[in-house]
């Protein structure tokens, strides 16, 4: 006999109560420490939690269920769009991450052009000689100690001015650079107001400037076959020969430089942070750096690096560059009984479900191991080690950074061993992109 069980209706999500100032004090550590938020939250009320922000409904999510609703968005519930538009749409409109549907679908057919293994190849060759003189620089400078997240930034800053357009910036460098700088500073302002002095002023008129400079470049990079990535954008055609619009281009390579340059500072400082204080990793690390019997690393030798991978994917998962991922929801839709209405803002956590210990043993404990196929934890859910985010919108430059991150260690490794001070823990900023607050002071010593 069959037990028919008949669907339980889900209960309308309410928003919590609370005051003005308790919701100030919430909004405040949302955005310091999205960790300890989320975990407060959800011991409090649930895997659901709706707050009421003046108009705007916030809803709060958690587990890794939670990421595979939003992530894969069945039915197109749920717009990227409308919720990155709110957050960083003033000085990125138009980005791959800023577009849904089809459309979505469109743009990001053709930016594939740019991350297909050919360029890929060619842009590991370009990187190298420059992640080299980075690393070299750094010994000259050093009386041992550096504050390693400057350091990191100057090296990608640097790297996506030669792989991504392609140019030597000349007399432009310091304005373009500058104007970066400020683009990705004001990404995710405090204050979301463009009045003269904000920085979200200053980010809308360094867009401008980027946008003057990149513009009359486009047909010059269209007729020609240099194979970085703005002009592989330039070329970039679908079925039937259709490519982007001159600002299309233009609004894509402002946003691809943004989404590469701060998440991979953030996980170089990460990694280096965490093989400081797990000096037996280093070890393994260079152990496995020295049986690729290679002095430049090559595209065939990434997927050696098995041990780096696991490095890298554990301090993603305690440090994920992106703590949070918005979306907005264009109807209403059902969460573990819960309905919740359209037009809210929906967030998940990624940092959370990084720590739940339904998915990972001993969380807090940097453990590359939980990596090895032995022990897989991050295959008990598909969904619970999300720092790339997934479904239609999964990072495009994940392999990008995945090969950018192993070069700058097979060159660290190299040429240093490093350390921090005795106790030392590193103070981290959680949010909007994860980054240390003090930069990450080490001890650099020299193998040569
Ligand atoms: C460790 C480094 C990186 C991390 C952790 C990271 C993380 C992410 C995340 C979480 C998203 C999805 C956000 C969402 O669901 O709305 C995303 C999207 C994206 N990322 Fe990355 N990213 C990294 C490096 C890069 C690099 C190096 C590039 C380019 C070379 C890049 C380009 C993009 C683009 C274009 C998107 C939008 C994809 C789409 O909407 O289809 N990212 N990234």
């Amino acid at each position: 006999m069959t037990n028919h069980v008949l669907p339980l209706e889900p209960i309308p999500l309410e928003p919590i109560k609370s005051g003005f100032l308790k919701s100030m004090r919430l909004m405040k550590q949302s955005y310091h420490s999205p960790l300890e938020h989320g975990q407060n939250l959800r011991r409090e009320h649930g895997n659901a939690v709706m707050q009421k922000v003046g108009k705007m409904r916030i809803v709060h999510l958690f587990g890794a269920e939670a990421h595979r609703l939003c992530l894969m968005n069945p039915g197109q519930i749920f717009s990227n769009k409308k919720a990155w538009d709110m957050i960083i749409g003033r000085i990125f409109p138009n980005g791959l991450m800023l577009r849904d549907g089809d459309d979505h679908r469109y743009h990001r057919r053709l930016m594939q052009a740019g991350f297909k293994s050919k360029p890929m190849q060619g842009y590991l060759g370009q990187m190298i000689p420059q992640v080299r003189s980075a690393v070299k620089q750094w010994s000259v400078q050093a009386d041992g100690k550096m504050l390693a997240y400057p350091a990191f930034k100057q090296m990608t800053l640097d790297l996506a001015a030669t792989i991504f357009l392609g140019m030597d910036l000349g007399d432009d460098a310091r304005k373009i650079s500058r104007a970066f700088e400020v683009t990705v500073a004001a990404s995710m302002p405090r204050i979301p107001m463009a009045i003269p002095g904000t920085l979200l002023w200053q980010g809308i008129r360094a867009r401008q400037t980027m946008c003057d400079f990149f513009l009359p470049q486009v047909a010059e990079k269209r007729l020609g076959d240099d194979q970085d990535l703005f002009s592989l954008l330039c070329r970039a055609t679908d079925e039937e020969g259709q490519g982007y619009t001159d600002q299309e281009i233009v609004d894509h390579m402002i946003f691809l430089m943004m989404a590469a340059h701060d998440t991979t500072t953030s996980t170089l400082t990460s990694i280096t942070y965490a093989l400081a204080r797990h000096p037996e990793w280093q070890t393994r690390l260079e152990q496995e750096r020295q049986s690729l019997g290679v002095e430049a690393l090559a595209y065939a030798d990434l997927d050696k690096m098995v041990e780096a991978d696991w490095v890298i994917k554990e301090a993603l998962r305690m440090y994920p560059p992106l703590s949070t991922l918005p979306k907005f929801s264009n109807e209403a839709f059902e969460y573990e009984g819960h309905l919740v209405p359209a037009g809210a803002m929906v967030m998940t956590y990624p940092i959370h479900t990084h720590y739940m210990t339904e998915y990972w043993d001993k969380p807090r404990e940097f453990d590359p191991l939980r990596f090895s196929p032995e022990r897989a934890e991050h295959k008990r859910n598909a969904f619970s080690w999300v720092p790339f985010s997934g479904g239609a919108h999964m990072c495009i430059g994940l392999h990008f950074a995945d090969m950018q991150i192993k070069l700058v260690l097979f060159e660290m490794l190299k040429k240093f061993s490093w350390s921090v001070a005795e106790g030392y823990e590193m103070p981290v900023q959680q949010s909007p992109i994860s980054k240390p607050r003090d930069d990450l002071p080490i001890y650099l010593m020299s193998k040569t």
